[in-house]
């Protein structure tokens, strides 16, 4: 299968369209068969659900390239299960977690020519997605729903690949206590585009975001969960109900346990405590692990010892301990990678 000719290396994070896409619609109370399509575009209702409520939810993950010549993916199950999470907390049809996963490995495989070679520095984004797609005015759930499954190779979340970044304290909210910042809901991120705008007109990365209720605690960013790292080694990740239950972070979790041996602690962390650690970075999907070197409370700036040229030590080992799993370097836990061909 010969590769498209892209330029692999300078790929940023945007769309390239694709030649394959998964689609399957819910309708009568239950999905159909589902298929793979070449259409990109989609029609719908102007009343459909998605456009009048922002009935909708997606994930993120990514194919890549094993030294070996495989195309896997990492953890998909644990996308799987968190659609469903989210579907259920919006009131949309739960498309089935063994389907999710064929179908994401059926439009990766589908797409087989627009995988990053192994070494480039790219991975093929996957983006399964639902929404409502039937007309409701009066304030309801949709009737009818579409999954669907589409891939984009990209490069870094962040201009800069591992430049340390400098992010600021956010005024503005991305999720509310008892609200839905645990589930992947498209308005979180609405909700967010206003204050990530503000922030890089005035030259910063992104936003942290501090607990809405009492504005004391760190919680996460627009697109990623913090890994903190104490003066001695340690991990700290903070611990709430209104984050993301970040992929990333978990299996980070892991790999410092069981493949580094750090000792650590996923609990509130406040912001006063912010301050003492010794590095910083942002992780998630998109944004693997990106370091931060500088935060910034309205002027009052907190620079991390690791400082604003290279990601800090710890974080390179995590950083390179998790994408030598991820492909292929380095023997991943047990049902970890998932090979699609
Ligand atoms: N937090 C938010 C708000 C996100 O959008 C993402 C991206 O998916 C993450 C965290 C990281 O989650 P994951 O590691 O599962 O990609
Ligand atoms: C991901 O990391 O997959 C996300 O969905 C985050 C988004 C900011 C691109």
């Amino acid at each position: 299968m010969e590769k498209k000719n892209i330029d692999w290396a300078n790929l940023g994070f945007g769309y390239v369209q694709t030649d394959k896409r998964y689609v399957a619609n819910y309708k009568d109370g239950a999905w159909d068969d589902g298929a793979l399509i070449s259409d990109s575009t989609v029609t719908i209702s102007e009343c459909a659900g998605v456009l009048q409520y922002a009935q909708t939810c997606f994930e993120g993950l990514k194919a890549y390239t094993t030294e070996d010549g495989h195309i896997v993916t990492f953890r998909p199950d644990l996308n799987a299960a968190r659609l469903k999470a989210s579907c259920e907390r919006l009131e949309i049809p739960v498309f089935p977690e063994e389907r999710f996963l064929e179908a994401v490995s059926e439009t990766v495989a589908a797409n087989e020519a627009y995988v990053p070679p192994y070494g480039s520095g790219a991975t093929l984004y996957v983006r399964p997605f639902i929404f409502g797609s039937s007309a409701v005015i009066g304030v309801a759930p949709a009737a009818e729903y579409q999954f669907r499954v589409f891939t984009t190779p990209v490069g870094p979340y962040f201009k800069g690949g591992a430049k340390p970044l400098t992010i600021r304290v956010s005024d503005f909210d991305r999720a509310a206590p008892h609200g839905t910042g645990h589930i992947k809901a498209g308005l979180n991120y609405a909700m967010s585009l206003y204050a990530i705008v503000d922030a890089h007109q005035k030259g910063f990365d992104e936003n942290m975001y501090l607990d809405p209720a009492t504005r004391t605690k760190v919680e996460e960013t627009g697109g990623a969960n913090f890994l903190f790292v104490t003066k001695d080694n340690k991990i700290v990740t903070p611990k709430s109900d209104s984050i993301l239950p970040s992929i990333t972070r978990r299996s980070l979790v892991t790999v410092a346990k069981d493949y580094l041996g750090l000792e650590v602690e996923e609990r509130e962390v406040l912001f006063d405590e912010v301050k003492d650690f010794a590095e910083c970075g942002l992780c998630g999907t998109a944004a693997v692990i990106s370091p931060v070197g500088k935060i910034v409370d309205h002027g009052n700036e907190i620079c991390l010892p690791s400082g604003m040229t290279e990601m800090g030590p710890v974080t390179k080992k995590l950083y390179d301990t998790l994408t030598g799993i991820q492909m292929g370097r380095i023997e991943a836990p047990e049902g970890w990678i998932h090979v699609i061909k």
